[in-house]
């Protein structure tokens, strides 16, 4: 199988905005002189999607054009569908500094040069806008909101150049560049191909949708997310233990592949379930699945309104599939997992736990019942909480 067989990239050419080694000796040399934008750790994560293939087609933080589009209509300005803003916010004194530069040095969040940016265009911005378009809020209780009105107040727009890859990279067994994972694809035969977003331990209920969806394809791609979260999400180090002990008792090695989604969570419900989608049809997905309120946070958002949002798009505008899934839990009368689609029983026969319960459960060192977490992935969790 070929790597053409597959999805292809969203806007048709991955996007790759790494340096070669050539490109890399030459363009070091000339960011040393050049003023330098520390990156926060955010930042940092989305010059690594961009440049990595990952936000394709976008080649850098977004002008004001595509600014507007996307916020009036999820799409960028040439009409490719585009959910959230991705932008470089610079103080104003940083924005005086950088002058009429045409290109700047980016460095980590540790101080180390590690990309370029051509700029194109800088503007300003009306967060209270963005908060209502992209999280159909303006709470500064909502964790992406809040972290947009921290934000500084200018945009600085223009194609990025990656010279060096993070440092000391936890996980680097897992990293896997959408050029890696088609390659990848190819080389097991797999056509059809369903990824999985997560930002939480696998559970009985992701497991079950994860299997029911490998059911109708060839592939797995357990994609959990490991840039920034918010503070009381399990820790990424903890939950990809966790991941690999529930693919070494209970997923078969041939049909899945754990790789890491190195952006950070936006916590932007429906637009961010569009956002997952794409960059999984950029790793060579053909289908993603979209649960129960995806990438919700609190009460912000309806149950399924990370569905029902792409009824807003024709399937070509997106090209991959999305399989949506019901609320899913184990029900004892059935005895099996199964969801208010399957299942005719009420709710005192369903094995349900809010996080908050599970999380007490697990600081206390108590496993959950198996029928909603297998007692292995209890065990990391529970050493994870202690650590
Ligand atoms: S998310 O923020 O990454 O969406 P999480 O890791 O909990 O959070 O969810 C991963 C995926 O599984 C999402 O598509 C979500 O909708 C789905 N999901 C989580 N729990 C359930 C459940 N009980 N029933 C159905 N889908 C679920």
């Amino acid at each position: 199988m070929t790597r053409d067989a597959l999805t292809r990239p969203h806007g048709g050419v991955l996007v790759n905005r790494v340096a070669d080694v050539e490109g890399r000796r030459a363009g070091l040399e000339a960011a040393a002189k050049l003023p330098a934008i520390r990156l926060t750790p955010f930042q940092h994560s989305d010059v690594v999607c961009i440049a990595t293939g990952v936000f394709t087609p976008l080649t850098g933080f977004v002008s004001r054009r595509d600014y507007e589009s996307i916020l009036d209509c999820m799409r960028l300005a040439n009409g490719v569908v585009w959910s959230i803003p991705i932008t470089l916010a610079i103080t104003s004194e940083m924005a005086k500094s950088v002058g009429t530069k045409p290109v700047v040095a980016l460095e980590d969040p540790s101080g180390r040069l590690v990309a370029t940016m051509e700029i194109v265009d800088r503007f300003s911005y009306d967060k209270q806008r963005e908060a209502t378009a992209v999280y159909r809020t303006t709470d500064a209780a909502h964790p992406g909101v809040a972290r947009l009105y921290d934000q500084a107040d200018v945009l600085l727009a223009g194609a990025v150049t990656l010279f060096e890859r993070p440092m000391d990279e936890p996980f680097a067994a897992f990293r896997r560049d959408p050029a890696d994972t088609r390659l990848l694809f190819a080389e097991r035969g797999w056509r059809r191909v369903v990824g999985f977003q997560t930002r939480n331990p696998v559970h009985r209920a992701h497991e079950y949708i994860q299997k029911a969806a490998l059911e109708i394809c060839d592939g797995l791609l357990l994609n959990p997310l490991v840039g920034e979260t918010k503070s009381d999400d399990i820790s990424a180090a903890t939950r990809m233990e966790s991941y690999q002990v529930l693919i070494d008792n209970y997923y078969p090695k041939d049909r899945v592949v754990l790789s890491v989604f190195p952006a950070a969570m936006r916590y932007a419900g429906p637009r961010e379930a569009i956002f997952h989608a794409i960059a999984r049809k950029n790793y060579g997905c053909s289908h993603f699945i979209v649960g129960r309120d995806h990438a919700g946070v609190g009460n912000y958002y309806g149950t399924y309104d990370a569905q029902k949002i792409f009824d807003q798009f024709a399937p070509g505008d997106l090209g991959i599939t999305p399989l949506f899934f019901e609320h899913t839990f184990f029900c004892r009368s059935c005895g099996g997992m199964a969801s208010t689609k399957t299942c005719p029983h009420d709710r005192s026969s369903r094995v349900t736990l809010s996080g908050t319960q599970v999380r007490d459960m697990l600081t206390k060192g108590q496993i959950p019942p198996p029928e909603f977490t297998r007692a292995e992935v209890a065990q990391v969790l529970i050493e994870g909480m202690r650590a």
